[in-house]
């Protein structure tokens, strides 16, 4: 009996399986390399001490996906694999949709042949859109506000609409806020191809002199001040999330949605002092124009989860900011 992890190699998704081993969960990988490193894989093994079966396959692709159901006895899975980029996804939205909606059908698709009706799913704060009011609460009204959002909400009611179908699946719908952070052992971090465009791998990049400034979107928010405000998430705190989340699927049947965040909002250039408290190091930064589609704050109310799952994130932004930079010294 194994979880099944598609996109297991990613950020979230590398952090995950090590707390399922570590959980003594056993599981089988799946992972394309699209925007991950085979390296990944042999770490995990090398943190945990712990073997699995690994699939470099696409999860578009039903055939493979019917071919590791049939090798080994998945009993629930845990989808992570999707394109996550929303500048990306505005430039190319077909290829967003095809891909993060395709794999996510070749998956249930499959699940359904084989009977396996347990699901925790990689959503995001995301289909919130702007939010209303923080702190953001799972009963607020959803919307998607570009096409990465879009195939979050989409993959969201097609869960529910499933659920609502046939009462014996048994869905988790983890909407993630800012995950930040690394293992602590500095061995694996986020380590995305190409150039990133999350805060942290930015503030990394200015930290380490491989970017010579980093710019500040916008000061001139309803913020204390000014700059935007978000729910940083250590990523082993997110990956904890995820065995509670396995735990309460094999519970009971259903399609809840539960934020994974702290409740707790950092402004940008909060984070940034706290980095440089934290490592001794400057990050140089200048303030620059407001990014389109930037909601001045969003945060959660994480209660949900901490009644329902029984998890709460513990680690703090000084943890987050120094095993992010741990992570990067260690891999210079
Ligand atoms: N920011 C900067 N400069 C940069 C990059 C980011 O000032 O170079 C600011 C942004 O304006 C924002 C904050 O840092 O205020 C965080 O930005 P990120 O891009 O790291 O994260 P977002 O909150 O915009 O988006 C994240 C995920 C999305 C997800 C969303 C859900 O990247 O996948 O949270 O709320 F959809």
């Amino acid at each position: 009996m194994a979880v099944l992890v598609t996109g297991g190699a990613g950020y979230i998704g590398s952090h995950t399986c090590i707390e399922l081993l570590n959980a003594g969960e056993d599981i089988v990988v799946i992972d394309n390399f699209y925007n991950s490193k085979p390296r990944a894989i042999e770490l995990i093994k090398e943190i945990t001490g712990r073997d699995f079966a690994f699939y470099e396959n696409d999860c578009c692709d039903e055939s493979a996906l019917d071919r590791i159901f049939a090798e080994n006895f998945i009993t629930e899975v845990i989808h992570f694999a999707g394109y996550k980029a929303v500048g990306e996804s505005c430039l190319k939205p077909v290829m967003y949709y095809e891909n993060n909606l395709q794999s996510t059908i070749s998956l249930l698709k499959v699940m359904q042949k084989y009977g396996c009706k347990k699901l925790v799913f990689s959503s995001s704060a995301t289909v919130y859109g702007i939010p209303a009011k923080v702190p953001v609460t799972e009963k607020m009204k959803l919307s998607a506000i570009n096409p990465y959002g879009s195939t979050k909400l989409i993959i969201e009611n097609m869960c529910r609409e499933l659920y609502a179908s046939d009462k014996e699946w048994s869905i988790a719908l983890l909407r993630y806020f800012n995950p930040i952070g690394a293992h602590e052992s500095g061995k694996i971090g986020e380590d995305p191809n190409g150039i990133p465009n999350n805060l942290m791998p930015l503030i990394l990049r200015a930290a380490s002199g491989k970017m010579a400034t980093l710019s500040v979107f916008g000061n001139d928010y309803p913020t204390p001040d000014g700059t935007c405000v978000r729910d940083y998430i250590h990523v082993v705190d997110l990956a904890l999330g995820h065995v509670a989340a396995i735990k309460s699927v094999r519970k009971e049947t259903g399609c809840p949605a539960y934020n994974l965040g702290t409740g707790k909002g950092y402004s940008v250039l909060e984070i940034i002092n706290a980095f440089e408290k934290v490592n001794g190091v400057k990050i140089p930064y200048v303030i620059a124009a407001r990014r389109p589609g930037d909601a001045a704050e969003c945060y959660s109310n994480p209660d949900l989860a901490k009644k329902k799952l029984g998890w709460t994130a513990e680690r703090g932004i000084e943890q987050m900011c120094r095993d992010s930079w741990n992570y990067i010294k260690n891999n210079a």
